[in-house]
């Protein structure tokens, strides 16, 4: 059956005659007005009973969290609060909810506890504010790049490289765990195993696409990637969705504008198409905020925020210049770093990241020429031979949200940064290739997806932003 969604039906804007809908039961107020939902949209529509009408055994059966079909027509509300109402003149109940043991009540519940019941939370609010918000911007990013004519590669998921150095991997084996086939030293024999070699979840997509990078000029990929740290953050996942375009012929500067560029682009888009949603998360965060002290408040309301990214330039500083100014920096000088800065050639953690972005600049910040040393082996060695072409975006409340870099296409240093990292070229020989037939100057870059949606919905725990999180020892549902 064909029904209108509430938000088409909203959308509309009129009376109408005869109109049925479904969803689930919000509320039912003194056994007369049903909140009802259907996901399309935050708003609920009030659907008026007569219940001297109807049985009172179906009415018993409408409780929150129901499933119903309403039909009746569509009339101006008379109550204040909407527009229009249904005036409810046939029900169905699909499936009733009971009240004692459903947990999604209409009153405020912690994102803990909603963390334990992921199958029902985005039956609340905020959970379909922020899902309809990553639909969206999942689409924004591939419209984006097909209309910049990038072509979306499908990388494996299952790899059959350990090298690429992001991090911990995932084992992907059917060899029983009890006893392996063992070879002559004792070892397991993974040449018995399904591949015939070792295999795990891929960390990142990037070694694959620079080879389709390299006939199709530009191309990207955004799929699921997996890491196998032991981050309690909330900021890190164990399963998480990373966007990686990569470019032929483009150069640092280049990649750092696309990123930008493509940045500016989503937020906008959602902007635009999920104005409801934003409205509501930002008044969400404005609760929250009233919470916190005063200090540790933001000066700028969620739409601003996004508004400000999409309306000034990132600040673009080189890691030389970044460790100056952190060197320099009051928390650094009292010791309330918990890593303090003592000289150049240190990794950044967040806490630097997010004091560079949050109280020096007070905007996203693009660091780039890193010190090669905490860098991956594919990065451009630069002519100091020091540091390569690295960049890192740094986002206010996110800390690094894209990692990017111009790949090294020149063989000999390639192969002398594998040696350097102890890489064998063995493992990687068809990467090299590319380095061998038609090597060309490329980068790109890699934005995490749900750091992305964290930024957009005001949401402070990566865990909320995406539906059914993986972290350590968690992979319920
Ligand atoms: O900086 P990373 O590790 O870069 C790469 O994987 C490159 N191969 C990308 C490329 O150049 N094509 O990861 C890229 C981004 C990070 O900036 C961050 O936003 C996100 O991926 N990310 C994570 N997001 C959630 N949970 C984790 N554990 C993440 N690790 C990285
Ligand atoms: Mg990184």
């Amino acid at each position: 059956m064909k029904t209108p969604t509430i938000c088409q039906l909203l959308l509309e804007d009129k009376t109408a005659n005869n109109i049925t809908v479904q969803g689930w039961v919000r509320s039912f107020r003194s056994n007369r007005f049903i909140a009802l939902n259907d996901g399309s949209t935050g708003q609920n529509l009030q659907c008026v009973v007569e219940f001297e009408q109807y049985d009172p055994a179906l009415l018993k059966k409408i409780s929150v969290g129901a499933a119903v079909k309403l039909t009746g027509d569509i009339t101006e509300s008379e109550g204040a609060g909407q527009k229009y109402e249904l005036k409810v003149s046939e029900i169905t109940v699909y499936g009733t909810s009971d009240p004692e043991t459903y947990p999604i009540q209409p009153k405020k519940h912690s994102l803990e506890f909603l963390r334990e019941k992921a199958h029902l939370r985005v039956r609340t609010n905020t959970f379909s504010a922020v899902m309809r918000l990553r639909s969206r911007l999942a689409y924004a990013v591939h419209h984006y790049f097909t209309t910049q004519s990038f072509y979306y590669v499908h990388t494996p998921i299952i790899t059959g490289s350990d090298a690429e150095g992001a991090g911990e991997m995932f084992r992907v084996t059917t060899l029983a765990p009890q006893n392996p086939p063992l070879n002559e030293e004792g070892k397991v024999n993974y040449k018995e195993d399904f591949f015939g070699k070792e295999t795990n979840l891929t960390v990142s997509g990037q070694l694959e696409a620079e080879t389709y990078a390299m006939a199709l000029g530009k191309v990207y990929t955004f799929g699921p990637t997996f890491r196998a740290e032991n981050s309690n953050t909330s900021r890190h996942l164990a399963e998480f969705w990373m966007i990686e375009p990569e470019v032929a012929f483009n150069d640092l500067w280049d990649n750092m504008d696309l990123a930008e560029d493509f940045i500016k682009y989503v937020i906008n888009d959602a902007l635009t198409h999920c104005k409801e949603d934003l409205i509501f998360l930002e008044s969400r965060l404005l609760e929250e905020e009233k919470t916190k002290p005063q200090a540790d408040r933001s000066e700028l309301s969620l739409i601003e925020k996004l508004k400000f990214v999409t309306e000034n330039k990132f600040i673009r500083l080189s890691y030389t210049e970044a460790v100056e100014i952190l060197m320099q920096s009051t928390p650094n000088k009292k010791k309330k770093f918990q890593y303090p800065i003592e000289g150049w050639g240190v990794d950044l953690q967040s806490e630097h990241e997010r004091y560079l972005v949050e109280k020096h600049f007070k905007c996203p910040v693009v660091l780039y020429d890193y010190p090669a040393e905490i860098k991956a082996f594919y990065m451009r060695l630069n002519e100091d031979q020091k540091t390569v072409r690295a960049m890192d975006i740094l986002f206010p409340g996110i800390g690094e949200i894209v990692g990017g870099s111009q790949r090294e296409e020149r063989l000999d240093v390639l192969e002398q940064r594998m040696e350097a990292l102890g890489i064998d070229p063995k493992e990687l020989w068809w990467y090299l290739d590319l380095r061998k037939f038609g090597t060309a100057p490329h980068a790109g870059f890699g934005l995490g997806f749900e750091r992305l949606v964290l930024f957009v919905t005001g949401m402070t725990n990566i865990r909320d932003v995406i539906p059914f999180p993986r972290t350590p020892q968690n992979a319920e549902f």
